[in-house]
């Protein structure tokens, strides 16, 4: 089995963004961490952060055949990006939304997620333990 972690803009400065909102944990530390799962788990992974939403397309795109579950934090273009929404749904790779941050107890235009209708569920709210969540859950998407 073979997971695809993906991460929108801004997620690279992780750690000194807004730790307030977002933690003290670098991007690093969690693909790390996410390692050590996949390895006690016996399965591999991809983990990649692009700041350009065609990217993050691309490589939605590029997942068909390859990955059994895509993990997304699709940072501020959950908002705004229909482009990532239609990828998810032209791939038909099963996909976990997730957000180190309860989206839906900030501003009201982080409440509205353009992907959520198109994934299989969204974990968010539970800081860096959003990715180890949803690393559990793929591995339940595949064995059920
Ligand atoms: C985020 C929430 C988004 O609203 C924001 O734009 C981000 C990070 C999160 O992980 O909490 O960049 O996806």
């Amino acid at each position: 089995m073979n997971i695809l972690f993906l991460n929108g803009p801004n997620l690279n400065l992780l750690g000194q963004r807004q730790p307030e909102i977002y933690g003290q944990t670098t991007l690093a530390d969690i693909e790390a961490k996410l390692r050590e799962l996949a390895a006690e788990a016996g399965v591999t992974m991809d983990f990649r952060q692009s700041n350009h939403e065609g990217e993050l397309v691309t490589w939605i795109q590029q997942a068909h055949g390859k990955f059994a579950v895509i993990v997304i934090n699709a940072a501020a273009y959950t908002h705004t990006s229909v482009a990532l929404r239609d990828a998810i749904s032209a791939v038909a790779v099963p996909t976990i939304e997730i957000h180190l941050s309860n989206i839906h107890a900030r501003e009201e235009f982080r409440h509205q997620s353009m992907i959520a209708a198109v994934c299989r569920g969204q974990i968010a709210g539970f800081g860096e333990q959003s990715y180890y969540l949803a690393f559990k859950a793929a591995l339940q998407l595949k064995s059920s």
